[in-house]
């Protein structure tokens, strides 16, 4: 029998980024307005300690949806992992770690679901039906997925990854989240969950919402060789790492030959890094910031930085130290969070199985 997928396309990006700022913009205004209307789904690959890039990029980001009221539900992607690793190593460890940063960063387990999806049974199932409604060439001129495909560790695509973004339209739709923050590079993923979302609506009835992306403004952090933050390349300043490691790493941050400072991103992109997170930390504007430096040079500078990400990280790191001394508690809080997730996960399950007459 045929399967007639329909044979619309996804959104152009082009179009869609766009579209998706102006909507962003009039859904903060919504959320100011109505909190309880919302229910946001995000998440992370455990794969190594959160840094200050995904600090200031995501992570603010949902402890302020959260400290706004909107129900959160933060997911710890990992099945993910093993899109791109052959093995995921120390997972159970690495795990641990990701809660603790979501503690320290002000998640809070009562207010937010924190849950992992291979711990989820009934969310995981969604994926077949979810499968059928999707065309495996939609699947191969996904953007990010060929990103990430050229990106991958593996030598073979896996069947996993290439089915991923069909997956994370279950991570979304289980709990039936309508609001999903994202960066840029994400929208073509959440195109998926929409369309899956429609086309499921279409053919069997209105059981999910059609979820928008809410674009977030995310400052453009570089790491301390002035390449892109990320943890395997060592220039990272992790949300785990202590004062002295911090005085560490900025003080052998590259900087520029030119003595003055100035704020210039596109120019200077090194210095401009360093001014933007003084800026970040302290709260106040990376432009203001440069001029009091201004001749002080990169040593003023590094100094500047690395008070203010010490001063900032300061009352993190305690709530981190003090979260790391009670595993148990750790152990608790995804404990209950799988729960939660669970029992959403089973309804929503149970009305699909009920809109495709499946249920016997
Ligand atoms: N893809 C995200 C990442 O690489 C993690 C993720 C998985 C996710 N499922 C999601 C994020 C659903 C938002 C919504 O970090």
């Amino acid at each position: 029998m045929q399967n007639d997928i329909p044979t619309e396309t996804f959104t152009d990006i082009g179009d869609s980024l766009a579209v998706a700022r102006r909507r962003s913009a009039e859904l903060e205004e919504q959320i100011r307005r109505e909190p309880g209307r919302f229910r946001v789904l995000t998440g992370d690959r455990p794969t190594g300690q959160l840094h200050l890039g995904h600090y200031f990029g995501t992570l603010r980001n949902r402890v302020r949806l959260q400290e706004a009221g909107v129900e959160t539900f933060v997911l710890i992607a990992d099945y993910q992992v093993l899109t791109d690793r052959d093995v995921a190593e120390r997972q159970s460890e690495i795990v641990e770690e990701l809660l603790l940063d979501y503690l320290a960063i002000g998640i809070d387990p009562d207010r937010s679901t924190v849950f992992a999806h291979s711990a989820i049974p009934a969310l995981n199932q969604l994926l077949l039906p979810f499968l059928s409604l999707v065309s495996v060439s939609e699947l191969q001129r996904n953007p990010t997925v060929k990103d990430e495909i050229a990106h991958s560790r593996q030598s073979a695509v896996s069947g996993l990854m290439f089915t991923y973004p069909v997956h994370q339209a279950a991570d979304i739709l289980f709990c039936k989240a309508n609001l999903v923050p994202v960066g840029q590079d994400q929208l073509p993923h959440l195109e998926v969950t929409r369309t899956v979302a429609r086309r499921f609506g279409d053919r069997y009835g209105a059981v999910f919402p059609v979820p928008d992306a809410l674009l977030s403004e995310a400052p453009l952090l570089l790491g301390t060789d002035g390449t892109k933050m990320s943890k395997s390349r060592g220039n990272a300043i992790s949300l785990a790492s202590g004062a002295d490691e911090t005085a560490r790493l900025i003080k052998g941050a590259k900087t520029d030959g030119e003595r003055h400072i100035t704020y210039d991103p596109l120019g200077r992109p090194e210095v401009s890094s360093l001014v933007l997170l003084a800026a970040l930390c302290e709260g106040g504007d990376p432009r203001a910031v440069a001029a009091e430096i201004g001749d002080g040079g990169a040593a003023a500078l590094k100094k500047r930085v690395t008070e203010a990400v010490n001063t900032f990280m300061a009352p993190l790191r305690a709530r981190r130290a003090e979260y790391a001394g009670d595993r148990a508690y750790l152990r608790k809080v995804l404990h209950q969070g799988n729960l939660r997730a669970t029992e959403i996960a089973e309804a929503t399950l149970d009305e699909v199985r009920h809109a495709m007459g499946t249920s016997y």
